[in-house]
């Protein structure tokens, strides 16, 4: 990951109004209907491991990407519900849970680590479970555990998040994505960046982890192929804010081509051949799934979901943007951002998160 988006990339940090904690309700939902594919992954991991396997011992899991909202806290929670449900089937005693917890340097990991005792506590009161939770800041495209360390591998919402910019976007004239009016190179340099960043991905994942290991990685994705025919409608609404301040003199128009996502939705055939042709993990499931993000029939509701859709834009983007556009011009941007989605829910736009979900078995 280049340095300069490794040091300024994160989630609004707090609890406040603009932050991350409190404006990731999307991730909160993909979570609730992921959790299936968690338990079965989690169930078979533990059918197919022998009877003194280090898995009945001590339990070593990893969430990429965590954030600092509630979501990293829920995932933890979740796998050890699920070990628990396992282990009183089984009459077996709760293996010790060791939870690493990864984001990117920048992330507002104090705001967890406070939260780590009480969490424990709560555990070990509603379950018995000795849970240990660490923090690793760091990349993961980049090393992240030592070899052969780890058995279950969670991961949502992050790996849509290229480790760079693609190259040669200089022709991506007032967009800041592959936009609807992005030139052919465009989509392929995002497509080649994806296929790097997620093979290395693997090839990474696959060290650390034990033979038997299961991954669950979920990230945002696209329903069709063809990705000029499925364009990412928050980042268009994006764009078009910024635009409007360059019409009004705010932001320069120079500043706009220049500026790129470092984003990428992938479509699920897409992510099956990466996997195969990068053939550390064979596939257990590969899915794709749509949730709905506002239903705009009556004007409360509406204005509700631009404010909701508002706040969650600004809490994943504002560090990113900010860096390239400066802090000023940051609540004039996003009072664009609403105006412009409330016109867009006007025309009856149902705007929907694709979502693919992977469950992986290390080979
Ligand atoms: C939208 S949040 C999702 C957080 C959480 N997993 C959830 O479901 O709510 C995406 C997270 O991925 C992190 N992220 C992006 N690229 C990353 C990378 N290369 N290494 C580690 N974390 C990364 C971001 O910092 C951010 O916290």
């Amino acid at each position: 990951m280049t340095m300069a988006l490794a040091e300024n990339f994160r989630m609004n940090a707090g609890h406040g109004d603009t932050s991350y904690a409190n404006n990731s309700r999307l991730q909160m939902a993909v979570l609730r209907k992921t959790r299936p594919f968690l338990e079965a992954s989690i169930k078979d991991m533990f059918k197919n491991s022998d009877s003194n396997s280090a898995l009945l011992t001590c339990l070593k899991v990893a969430d990429l990407g965590c954030s600092s909202g509630p979501t990293a806290s829920l995932v933890i929670s979740e796998i050890v519900k699920i070990f628990y449900g396992i282990c009183q089937q089984q009459h077996c005693k709760l293996p010790e849970i060791q939870a690493f917890l990864n984001d990117l340097p920048a992330n507002d990991f104090n705001a967890i680590f406070r939260s780590v005792p009480a969490f424990c506590d709560g555990l070990k009161r509603e379950m018995g479970a000795d849970c240990y939770i660490s923090g690793v800041p760091g990349s993961f495209y980049d090393g992240l555990f030592p070899s052969n360390t780890l058995q279950f591998i969670h991961s949502s919402y992050s790996l849509h998040w290229l480790s760079k910019v693609p190259e040669n976007l200089e022709n991506n004239r007032r967009n800041i994505y592959m936009g609807k009016t992005s030139p052919p190179n465009v989509f392929r340099a995002y497509a080649e960046q994806f296929k790097k960043d997620f093979s290395k991905f693997l090839g990474l994942r696959s060290q650390e982890m034990m033979p038997w290991g299961r991954m669950l990685l979920t990230f945002q994705g696209r329903s069709i192929a063809d990705a000029s025919k499925d364009i990412y409608y928050a980042w268009e609404i994006v764009k078009d804010a910024l635009l409007d301040l360059v019409a009004e003199g705010l932001v320069k128009e120079a500043d706009v081509d220049s500026f790129n996502l470092p984003h990428y939705v992938a479509y699920e055939g897409e992510v099956r051949e990466i996997i195969e042709e990068e053939g550390s993990f064979a596939i257990d499931k590969l899915e794709s799934f749509e949730i709905i993000l506002v239903a705009p029939e009556d004007d409360e509701k509406q204005t509700r979901s631009v404010n909701t859709h508002t706040k969650s834009t600004r809490a994943v983007l504002e560090s990113l943007l900010a860096n390239h556009f400066g802090d000023a011009i940051m609540d004039s941007l996003f009072r664009r951002f609403a105006e412009n989605m409330a016109v867009y829910l006007q025309h009856g736009q149902k705007p929907k998160a694709v979502s693919v979900v992977i469950s992986l078995i290390k080979k």
